[in-house]
């Protein structure tokens, strides 16, 4: 039996989706039975006759703040990828996203240390890297600096990479998964999927860094190729192409159909925008968008490297440009 933890998000329903069409034994924790309707929108990418599949996971409501909740989840379970977290930028959300991101995946590891879980793939991200000298490829090897402009949303996912690093000392088996931003269909409200339906309305703007890029089916391959293999205690920076926000924001609008954008919002724009930002914050309690972290990795020209996973698993990644244009399609067929 495999348990999945994140099923309602966007890597954990595309990653149900494959295990259930695989004929693979399911089990997928949720929190709030609203949020399935997010996994089916998901699996109606792929099929219309998607609730014959969806009826095959077995839901079991667990928080991974809660231990108790998690042990009917674990029942004979053999294989665990843990794609649970909280997503958030926002400063004032950092003492929640270290008890979902950090405590969170303690718990989840030390319940497959108790439950003698063969093995586990933990979804971590490419901001838990450091950042190298003279802009050098990054690597697994680039190890992460506690002195850099880490956003809270990094510092918390580095501290759930060290609980796993944590449990393979201890005797789990574990992989860990680096992706960089994941584009996919079939969330559009919120994360990398709302970013389709902002494009359309347009974006006037682009910043001058680089993006980190692969298409969520990737992520979910590899992760799968990588549960059925004997590589352990490893982790694999996961990106198809590194490209500049203006190719990305201007591909994605050409996509969607809509307006392109072509004005440069400089590091000094951005320096005046995080602190309007935070002044709207303080005075009318609106919510954080752009931290002074985020600006500062939407400027960064970093190049990540995915040698490592190409080479362990011959992997060929799909083109974005591809990728961009399907899921854009896919998002304009359900955006009627
Ligand atoms: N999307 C990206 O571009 C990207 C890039 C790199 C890495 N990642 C990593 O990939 C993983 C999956 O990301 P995603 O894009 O799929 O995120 P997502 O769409 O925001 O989904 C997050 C999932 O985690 C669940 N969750 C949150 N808190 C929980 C808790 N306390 N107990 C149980 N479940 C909880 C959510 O459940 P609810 O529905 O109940 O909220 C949801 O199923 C995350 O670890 C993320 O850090 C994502």
């Amino acid at each position: 039996m495999i348990l999945v933890t994140g099923g309602t998000g966007l890597v954990g329903a595309h990653l149900l989706y494959n295990l259930v069409n695989s004929g693979e034994k399911t089990r997928a924790i949720y929190r709030n039975e609203k949020k399935l309707r997010q996994t089916k929108d998901v699996f109606a990418c792929y099929t219309n006759n998607y609730q014959l599949l969806f009826d095959k996971i077995e839901w079991v409501q667990a928080d991974i703040q809660d231990i108790p909740s998690l042990e009917a989840a674990f029942n004979q379970v053999t294989h665990v990828y843990h794609c649970a977290a909280f997503v958030s930028f926002e400063p004032d959300k950092y003492a929640l996203l270290r008890k979902i991101n950090i405590e969170g995946t303690a718990n989840i590891v030390n319940m497959c240390l108790e439950k003698n879980i063969q093995k586990l793939c933990y979804v971590s991200s490419i901001s838990t890297l450091g950042k190298p000298i003279n802009n050098e490829l990054i690597t697994e090897d680039t190890h992460w600096n506690p002195e850099n402009e880490n956003t809270v949303y990094a510092i918390t996912k580095y501290g759930a990479e060290m609980e796993v690093w944590r449990a393979t000392q201890e005797g789990l088996n574990a992989v860990i998964v680096n992706p960089g931003v994941i584009l996919g269909s079939g969330i559009w409200k919120y994360g990398t999927g709302s970013l389709f339906k902002k494009a359309k309305k347009g974006i006037k703007y682009y910043t001058q860094g680089k993006i980190a890029l692969i298409d969520v089916k990737d992520v979910i391959d590899i992760m799968t190729r990588l549960m059925a293999s004997s590589i352990t205690n490893q982790r694999f920076i996961l990106v198809a192409e590194n490209w500049s926000y203006k190719k990305f924001l201007q591909n994605l609008a050409e996509s969607v159909k809509g307006a392109i954008p072509n004005k440069l919002a400089s590091k000094g724009l951005l320096s005046i925008l995080w602190r309007l930002d935070w002044l709207a914050h303080k005075l009318i309690g609106k919510r954080r968008q752009l931290t002074k972290h985020l600006c500062v990795s939407l400027s960064a020209e970093k190049n990540y490297s995915s040698d490592k996973i190409i080479e362990a698993l011959n992997y060929k990644f799909t083109p974005i440009e591809g990728s961009l244009k399907s899921i854009s399609d896919q998002f304009l067929k359900q955006d009627q």
